[in-house]
This record gives structure tokens, C-alpha cells and sequence, in this order.
């Protein structure tokens, strides 16, 4: 397989600009399409905002935020790339005349990774005559700094290209899972939606205020959820025996607590309260002053941890 140099972006808006910001971080070239006329700005101050944070968590050599092109179309920008992340918005007409465009003139060894969260990859295939080196590649938000992608292909995708993508991604730093079965949300939104669920019924129960009920996530199980995911922390949780014994001994209150969980719906008097809550937490900061925390954190957390994995 051609070492991966030439990465094509279609679409630059949130999650495109911040994949377009970790592959110059990873030393490749980039050129990105999108029909918006103020992409070069947007993308370019996009780069400018995150590069220190992307200094910080370690730049290849040849890492420039200056080995970055763009294109006026989205069959141009895929011509001579070897990788292609589309990134376009998620609607299915979208994404199928985008690989109507791009298909011809590809690259015969390019892979073309979807973004999408939420279509499958069955209705995406639907837009290729041969979608063999076609494949979901998805990202958690913002890519450039949250490693995980979750990655699907079937059997109309060709043997090497589950590989090759998940080489690529590796070298660029991400880390990888495989979908096995197609299910709305694949796996980590699915976990986040099923803890959000909860906090929200909290919340309606009056059981603890938003605020607390974010902090008792944040101080508690989401710090060990950042070293290590639920089923080995509870292999730790009863001492050598192991996940085994913890099972045994905690069957029935986790059969009870899973009986007992709530099953809310966000309808207006759900959101009032939940947005009522957040005005309380948030005590005046701007959702940027936030993201601007949550992203420091976020670096300081992976350059702590990268080298004990
Ligand atoms: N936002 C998230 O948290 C998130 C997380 C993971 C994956 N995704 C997926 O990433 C994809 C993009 O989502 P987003 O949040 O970045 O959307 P977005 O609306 O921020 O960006 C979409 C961009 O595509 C551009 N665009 C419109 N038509 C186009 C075309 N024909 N060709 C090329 N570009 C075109 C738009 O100008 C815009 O800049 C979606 O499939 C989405 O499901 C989003």
C-alpha cells in the first residue's frame, strides 16, 4: 500500500476543519472543498486556534499548517489524494451527489471515509456504483482532539480497505474500534445517551441539581472512564477474584439498579429545566469561555496519560 501523503477534505465545516487541522498536524498535505466562500478564512483561523493545543499533544516533523490547498470542487479536490475524509452535510441527496462527483475521477488505491453520525452504511453505498473502497470513519468532536473513531465496513468493502484505513488513522493517532453491526448511533454515542438519559431523569427527580449531577460524573466515574472503560474497571473492583467475582457479588443491585433506571423523553418542560440548570452551572461563562476550558483539559489529560498507554 502507497504511504498515505495527499488527504482530500470534503466539507470544512465543524468536524471537517478539525480533521483538516490533525492531518497538517500529522504531516500531510491537505486540500479541502467546500462550497462556503468563507472557508479559506474559517478553515485557516479554524488551524490558527487549535495549533498550539495540537503542538502540545506532539507534532510529526513535517507537521506545517501550511501544506494546505484548497479546491473549487469536489471532484478536484479528491484528484491525486490518497485518502478522502468527507465531511459533508448529513443529509443522504448531499452525500450521494458528492460521491457521484468524486467517483470517476478518484484514485483507484484512495479510501473515501464518511463522518456521518448517524446514516448507515448501507444508504451511503447507495450513492457509489462500487462502494468497495468506501467506508464510515467516524470521529468524536472535535476530531483534532478526541481520539476515537469508529470505523464500519461489509462485505461490498474490499478486504484491504478496513486495514489501510485503520493504519492511516493509527499514524495520524486516532484511536480505533470496529463496528460489527450497524445500530443507530454506533457504540459511543449510544454509551453517552444512555448516561445522559439517566442524568436527565435525575434531574427531573429532583434527586441532585444539574450541577451536581454533572460534578458527581466529572470528579467520579468519568475520571476512571478516561484511564479505562467500565467492564475493566469493574474487573478491578473486587480485588483478585476480578471481574468474576465482582459479578457475582454485585449481580443483584446491578439487576436492580437497571430495573429501577429512568426512561425520560426531552419535551419543553424536560428542556426548560435542564437549560434552567445549565444557566446555574455555567454562571455567566460564554459557551467559547467553556469550550475553551473543556479543551485545555482535554490536552492536559491526553499528554498525561499518552505515555502510559
Ligand atoms: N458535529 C458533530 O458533533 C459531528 C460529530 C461526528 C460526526 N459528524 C458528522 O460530520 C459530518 C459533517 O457535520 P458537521 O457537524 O461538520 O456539519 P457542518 O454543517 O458544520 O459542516 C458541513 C459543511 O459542509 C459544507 N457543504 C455543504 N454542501 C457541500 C458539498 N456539496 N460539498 C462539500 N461541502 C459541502 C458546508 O458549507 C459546511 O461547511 C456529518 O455527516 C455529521 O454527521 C458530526
Amino acid at each position: 500500500m502507497k504511504h498515505i501523503s495527499n488527504v482530500a477534505v470534503l466539507g470544512a465545516g465543524v468536524i471537517g476543519a478539525s480533521w483538516t487541522a490533525l492531518f497538517l498536524a500529522a504531516g500531510r498535505s491537505v486540500s479541502v472543498f467546500d462550497p462556503d466562500p468563507e472557508t479559506q478564512n474559517k478553515v485557516k483561523a479554524y488551524i490558527d486556534a487549535a495549533w498550539p493545543a495540537l503542538e502540545e499533544l506532539g507534532l510529526t516533523e513535517r507537521a506545517t499548517p501550511d501544506a494546505l490547498t484548497f479546491s473549487q470542487s469536489a471532484a478536484s479536490v479528491v484528484e491525486g489524494a490518497d485518502f478522502v475524509q468527507e465531511n459533508v452535510p448529513e443529509r443522504l441527496p448531499i452525500k450521494h451527489a458528492t460521491y457521484g462527483e468524486i467517483e470517476a475521477v478518484l484514485p483507484p488505491h484512495a479510501v473515501v471515509s464518511s463522518s456521518t453520525s448517524g446514516l448507515t452504511l448501507e444508504a451511503l453505498q447507495e450513492g457509489w456504483k462500487d462502494p468497495a473502497r468506501f467506508v464510515l470513519g467516524h470521529p468524536f468532536n472535535p476530531p483534532h482532539l478526541i481520539p476515537l473513531v469508529e470505523l464500519t465496513g461489509n462485505s461490498c468493502t474490499s478486504a484491504d480497505v478496513l486495514n489501510v484505513t485503520e493504519d492511516f488513522y493509527h499514524d495520524i493517532g486516532k484511536v480505533t474500534i470496529r463496528i460489527k453491526k450497524g445500530m443507530a448511533g454506533h457504540v459511543a454515542n449510544r454509551l453517552q445517551a444512555a448516561v445522559w438519559r439517566e442524568a436527565v431523569y435525575m434531574a427531573i427527580e429532583g434527586v441532585a441539581s444539574v450541577e451536581d449531577i454533572d460534578r458527581a460524573m466529572w470528579a467520579g466515574p468519568g475520571l476512571r472512564w478516561a484511564s479505562m472503560g467500565p467492564t475493566m474497571l469493574f474487573h478491578l473492583g473486587a480485588g483478585e477474584g476480578g471481574l468474576k467475582a465482582f459479578c457475582d457479588h454485585f449481580k443483584d443491585t446491578f439487576n436492580g439498579w437497571w430495573d429501577d433506571l429512568g426512561d425520560p423523553r426531552l419535551d419543553d418542560d424536560v428542556i426548560e429545566k435542564l437549560v434552567a440548570g445549565m444557566a446555574e452551572q455555567a454562571r455567566g461563562r460564554s459557551p467559547q469561555e467553556l469550550a475553551r476550558d473543556r479543551d485545555r483539559m482535554l490536552v492536559a489529560i491526553q499528554a498525561a496519560t499518552k505515555p502510559l498507554r
